[in-house]
């Protein structure tokens, strides 16, 4: 994730495999600051070869003051000592040869290293890390897709809070359609880099999306699905809580090896359900089951979707059924799927529709405070344990039913 400041449209696509596909073009200084300002998670700018100088050195001086952690990365036709001289004043990391492509990409990801561990994201201590959010229902179509997309363009809102939106439904996912992306990287091609995955290796499977959150999309085929073992997104959600504060879990409706993967890691869970019978009964089975897994019951959200349709079951008759209070209530409108149809999450789309205020409410009174929680209070060893357990227990019980 690269900003570069370049004028010729051309010269600029010659550096995109320099600097990934991620890289975003500004073309003029206040771009630049407008761009850094808004998107606070970039943390590299490069500036072209044919950028005068003066105006380049101007913006990676007043960047050392606004944006430390934010690296600049000169590129020039020549280099001579007074133009080394004048970059090192200005605060300018690095200066490269405008035809020694090898040489920017490792000036990049030095720069970009020293960033991480100036904005404190690589310490790799237990404050410093990212939270997980897995949003699931046990019975299809209760609103997972909708209510995960919703909350991480809503979290993204504040353009501080580093949102990966992660679609766990590997076979039929529709993340991608949801926000409108055409992502040219899925989580299947993170399986090559399996083992030694990275964030600079993450951030090259990432589709960036206009809100501000980046998504890592399912594959586009159905059949990639059983190429991706549940290791893979283990390790996917250990790196990205190195470089994302919130990381949200779209999930199929069913309890798969993925599934369990992301509740083990996850730090809160959204659980939905609506006003029928089937998915009350099977949220029930599901918090039945992460009873089982010991997933603290401090951290599970309730969010009873489309609340208000007349369908002879209450809310009350649903909080009854569940044992447990609901976090949030959000009603039935049509402009969710006139939004979903639009590729554009609901919130952003009509943010004052009685549909988007739910969800806010939810992120802004509910999550926030959750994820919060879990940071002040991580999960005891003892509980993890007893999640370790019950993976166990939950894997004989599904073998003893196939048997
Ligand atoms: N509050 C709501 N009001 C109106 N329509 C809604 C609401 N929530 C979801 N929908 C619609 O219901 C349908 C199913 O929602 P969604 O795809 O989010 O469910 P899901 O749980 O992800 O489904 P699946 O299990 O198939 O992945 C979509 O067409 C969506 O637009
Ligand atoms: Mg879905």
């Amino acid at each position: 994730m690269t900003f570069l400041w370049e004028t010729d449209h051309q010269a600029a696509e010659n550096l995109r495999l320099a600097l990934g596909h991620g890289m975003r073009v500004v073309e003029s200084a206040p771009a630049a600051h407008r761009s850094l300002a808004d998107d606070r998670r970039e943390i590299l700018l490069v500036i072209g070869p044919d950028i005068d100088l003066t105006s380049a050195l101007t913006v990676a001086d007043s960047l050392r003051l606004e944006r430390p952690e934010v690296g600049v990365v000169l590129m020039r036709r020549r280099l001579d000592v007074g133009v080394l001289a004048q970059s090192l004043r200005a605060g300018v990391r690095e200066v490269v040869s405008a035809d020694d492509l090898s040489s920017l990409t490792e000036a990049c990801s030095r720069s970009q290293q020293l960033s991480t561990r100036l904005a404190g994201l690589a310490g790799g201590s237990e404050a410093a890390e990212g939270r997980i959010v897995t949003v699931f229902s046990a019975k299809g179509g209760c609103g997972k897709t909708t209510v995960s997309t919703n909350m991480a363009a809503e979290l993204a809102l504040d353009r501080t809070t580093r949102v990966l939106l992660i679609d766990l439904d590997l076979a039929f996912g529709d993340v991608a359609i949801s926000l409108g992306l055409m992502p040219e990287r899925s989580i299947a091609d993170v399986v090559a880099m399996a083992g030694h995955l990275d964030a600079e290796g993450l951030a090259s499977v990432v589709t960036h999306h206009d809100s501000g959150l980046d998504a890592l999309c399912a594959p586009a085929h159905p059949g990639d699905a059983d190429r991706i073992p549940a290791a893979v997104v283990a390790e996917v959600l250990r790196v990205a809580k190195k470089v994302y504060d919130v990381v949200v879990i779209d999930t199929p409706p069913a309890f798969t090896e993925h599934v369990l993967t992301s509740f083990d890691a996850c730090d809160a869970s959204v659980l939905l359900a609506t006003l029928d019978i089937p998915a009350v009964k099977n949220l029930r089975l599901a918090l039945d089951t992460l009873d089982l897994l010991g997933h603290p019951k401090a951290n599970r959200l309730l969010v009873l979707n489309r609340a208000d349709a007349k369908v002879g079951l209450s809310v009350d008759d649903v909080t009854t059924a569940l044992h447990h209070e609901l976090a949030q209530e959000i009603p039935d409108n049509r402009a969710v799927t006139a939004a979903t149809n639009r590729g554009v999450p609901v919130v952003l789309h009509e943010p004052k529709n009685p549909v988007s205020l739910a969800l806010k409410a939810l992120v802004r009174e509910r999550l926030r405070p959750a994820i919060k929680m879990a940071v002040e209070s991580p999960m005891p060893v003892s509980k993890a344990a007893h999640r370790a357990n019950g993976r166990r227990f939950l894997r004989r019980a599904e073998a003893g039913s196939q048997a």
